[in-house]
């Protein structure tokens, strides 16, 4: 990539400019929810539980009137089934109107809502049943789906179905795979992800899940189309972007396929696709290689790799194909030092303008994370513009907030390493970002 040094590029009218979270992660107290059973779980392998999370089940018009003030236009929350429907057929009118609160809260300050029906939690009925691989899965996820509208009309116009179905897949087969279905005591070594101990490599996605997953998504998109034709209903995939080591294109084509590009695919026919990217892995012709000793890693243990984003977005729109808009519903780093979220934002952000600048059709941006949140078994690794006291739940705005809500107010993204912000001068870090990856 070149490097400029000019204003960044103008962004188009109507780019959603934002921030994501999701409701497990930061509601707290997600009792009905099978997450909640794991975490608290005799000898769970998950390492910390989300007990009160960041505690925005009550604080969500707090932390709507941040990201409206920090200049955001949009924000990406999720509406959590467990609440909504806790036992199987038993609506929640208290929850319902909850979310609905939520909704009105939103357009009332200005953020268009990207609302999320299910991000990795379910009630804890439906994992009794069997989960995604269940007989009925699809309908009992319609049926929500239908609830759903409740919440969502008059007013939403973006709608997720279900957030990373291919990490679902995955977490399918770690969970009830390997002896852990039984008591969940087992710990598998892993890297250094001090959350989950359980490494996604080590498995192959579930297939019936996939398929299930798929059916789910096409029987909940059917229910809100009936509901309102207008509504943009998609759902959001983990991008990884893969890396073929010499000779292994094949080898990281089939890899892919089952891990990512089935469930773009699946997309074809939705209103936009959701991209979800924070770093890259390179397969090697006999798989999945590690992250090099001695190259820069988050608090997640992912190589720093911003171009991620840029990569993740050029290669959903090639598989999705033309018709079928991005949002970028997740980018960010878990770190500890707000500079390197800066540094690394900036790059990430300089890839995506390159990518629109190619003519890819990229509707939004929601920055993984508006809060430090539950990192799906620790607080430790943290995503967040905006910090959250663990104790008083108070939140405390970082410089890199203020820093991205001033080019959503001023409707420009870097646009190449080292373009700096949009009053032309170097972003902090930039270089060191650019040097680790
Ligand atoms: C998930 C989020 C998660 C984030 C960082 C995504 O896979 O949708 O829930 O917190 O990545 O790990």
């Amino acid at each position: 990539m070149t490097s400029l040094t000019g204003p960044g590029l103008a962004l188009p009218e109507g780019f959603l400019m934002g921030a994501s979270t999701s409701a497990h992660q930061v509601e707290g107290n997600n009792v009905s929810s099978d997450w909640w059973a794991i975490e608290n779980r005799p000898g769970t392998f998950v390492a910390e539980r989300s007990g009160d999370a960041a505690d925005s089940f009550h604080r969500w018009p707090e932390d709507m009137d941040l990201l409206a003030g920090l200049g955001f236009n949009a924000y990406r929350f999720g509406i959590e089934w467990a609440r909504v429907e806790p036992e199987r057929g038993q609506i929640s009118r208290a929850a319902v109107a909850h979310y609905r609160a939520m909704v009105r809260g939103a357009l009332e300050r200005g953020l268009t809502p990207v609302v999320t029906l299910h991000h990795f939690t379910s009630p804890r009925w439906f994992s009794a049943l069997g989960g995604w691989a269940s007989p009925g899965s699809a309908d009992l996820f319609a049926s929500y789906a239908r609830v759903a509208t409740e919440i969502l009309l008059p007013g939403v116009r973006h709608v997720a179905t279900i957030n990373e179905p291919n990490m679902i897949a995955l977490m399918h087969s770690l969970i009830r795979g390997a002896g852990l279905a039984a008591d969940g005591a087992t710990t598998p070594a892993d890297g250094e992800h001090p959350g989950v101990t359980l490494d996604p490599g080590s498995v192959e996605p579930d297939a019936g899940v996939e398929q299930a997953l798929i059916r789910a998504h096409r029987a909940a998109t059917a229910v809100l189309k009936a509901a309102d034709p207008t509504l943009q209903v998609g759902w959001t995939v983990a991008n990884q972007a893969y890396q073929a080591e010499p000779g292994a294109a094949e080898a990281m084509a089939a890899y892919a396929r089952p891990r990512e590009d089935v469930y773009l695919e699946a997309a074809r026919e939705d209103d936009w696709i959701g991209v979800q990217a924070y770093t890259r892995h390179r397969i090697g012709t006999d798989g999945p290689l590690p992250v090099p000793e001695g190259v820069p890693t988050t608090l997640t243990g992912w190589e720093v790799y911003p171009e991620a984003l840029g990569e993740a977005v050029r290669h959903t729109a090639g598989v999705v194909g033309p018709g079928v808009p991005v949002l970028v519903t997740e980018n960010g780093i878990a770190t500890a030092d707000d500079e390197q979220r800066i540094a690394y934002t900036t790059v990430a952000l300089a890839s995506l303008a390159s990518a629109l600048r190619d003519g890819i059709d990229v509707r939004g941006y929601l920055h993984w994370s508006a809060l430090d949140n539950y990192e799906w078994g620790s607080y430790r690794p943290t995503f967040g513009l905006i910090a959250v006291d663990a104790e008083t739940f108070a939140r405390t705005p970082k410089p890199s907030a203020a820093w991205l809500g001033s080019l959503a107010r001023a409707g420009r993204i870097p646009d190449a390493p080292g373009s700096g912000d949009p009053d032309g001068r170097p972003a902090a870090g930039a270089a060191r970002v650019r040097a680790a990856g």
